[in-house]
């Protein structure tokens, strides 16, 4: 039986190739595509997921959600990293903006349709997930499991030495959520950080004669580009295709049950992620994390899910 799935996207190319793996993957049904502010504004972020399901056109369409503005407006993005418009600079069309549900609602609506089965995926800031339980109180234990791209445990940050991006653009609604009754995984920097996916990669991709292949072919190469002048690294990171494979293959993945929360004061320190490691924790359990991950199975889960991505995409059908 296929996994209920919400994906919640700021896109942001990690995003999108790790949107292309969750829309053709069979062991998936993906109930909707929920866009949020953080790579890209909430208006730029809503026009990328549609681009992105508009331009790899899975036979299911998922509902999608448009993202409302952060409450404290978003103090950065990831423009310098996703190109101007998100996606690499390429400027895809798009057809007029589909209707224009709240991300939260539909949310609301899709968990409520389907109590305690749906796997929530959070790959950007956490303002829609958080209101979402705002707006119905009793919907964190009705969700059947959250998953997290974000936050750090022991190491460093990534737009700040103490913060990791999706926790810092809105660390009230990390705290928040982090703080709910909810079940959650967290993978955060300190795993995904150990892959770099290199030039190889895109000699890997799906043929141009596909959908998603022809897609990632026009946005990964910029964000190659863009990881070098940026990080001097000859690769890139794949933050969210790599929380996604914990939803895919959890058995890829060690974790600890742990005490977390988020920092939300603090020029040093907002949206610093704090787990409670002393010898005696006062703090409770409350969040599932990811300590440990089998790097090479994780990779190759991407980049099989990729390949049936490209081959469920393929315009030619001597490509299988
Ligand atoms: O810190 C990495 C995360 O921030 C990824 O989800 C990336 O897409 C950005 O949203
Ligand atoms: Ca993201």
């Amino acid at each position: 039986m296929a996994k209920k799935v919400i994906l919640d996207v700021d896109p942001g190319i990690d995003d999108a190739m790790a949107l292309c793996m969750a829309l053709f993957d069979p062991r998936l049904e993906i109930l909707a595509v929920t866009a949020v502010g953080g790579n890209v504004s909430p208006q730029v972020a809503s026009r990328n997921v549609q681009t992105v399901v508009e331009q790899v056109d899975p036979p299911r369409w998922p509902r999608l959600g448009v993202a409302s503005s952060a409450e404290h407006g978003l103090p950065v993005d990831g423009r310098h990293l996703h190109g101007i418009d998100g996606l690499g600079g390429v400027h895809l069309q798009v057809a007029e903006l589909r209707t224009r549900h709240p991300a939260e609602k539909i949310i609301c609506d899709e968990v409520r349709a389907n109590p305690e089965e749906v796997t929530i995926v959070a790959l950007g800031p956490l303002t829609n997930i958080a209101r979402a339980f705002q707006r119905d109180p009793e919907l964190p234990s009705l969700v059947g499991r959250l998953v997290l791209s974000g936050g750090t445990v022991a190491g460093p940050g990534n737009v700040t030495p103490a913060a990791e991006f999706n926790f810092y653009c809105d660390p009230q609604s990390a705290r928040s959520v982090i703080r709910s009754r909810c079940t959650k995984t967290l993978v955060p920097l300190d795993i995904t950080n150990r892959i770099v996916m290199s030039y190889d990669l895109l000699n890997q991709l799906p043929p141009e004669t596909s959908k998603v292949g022809s897609l990632l072919r026009q946005i990964l190469p910029p964000a190659f580009r863009a990881y070098r002048q940026q990080f001097g690294l000859e690769g890139i990171h794949a933050h969210d295709s790599i929380a996604l494979m914990a939803v895919l293959n959890p058995g890829l993945f060690s974790t600890r049950e742990m005490a977390g929360d988020v920092e939300t004061q603090g020029d040093l320190t907002m949206g610093a992620t704090v787990f409670d490691r002393r010898r005696v924790p006062a703090w409770r359990h409350n969040i599932e994390v990811a300590i440990d991950m089998q790097k090479d199975g994780v990779i190759d889960e991407m980049l099989a899910a990729l390949a049936e991505a490209g081959r469920r995409t393929s315009k030619n059908r001597f490509d299988v």
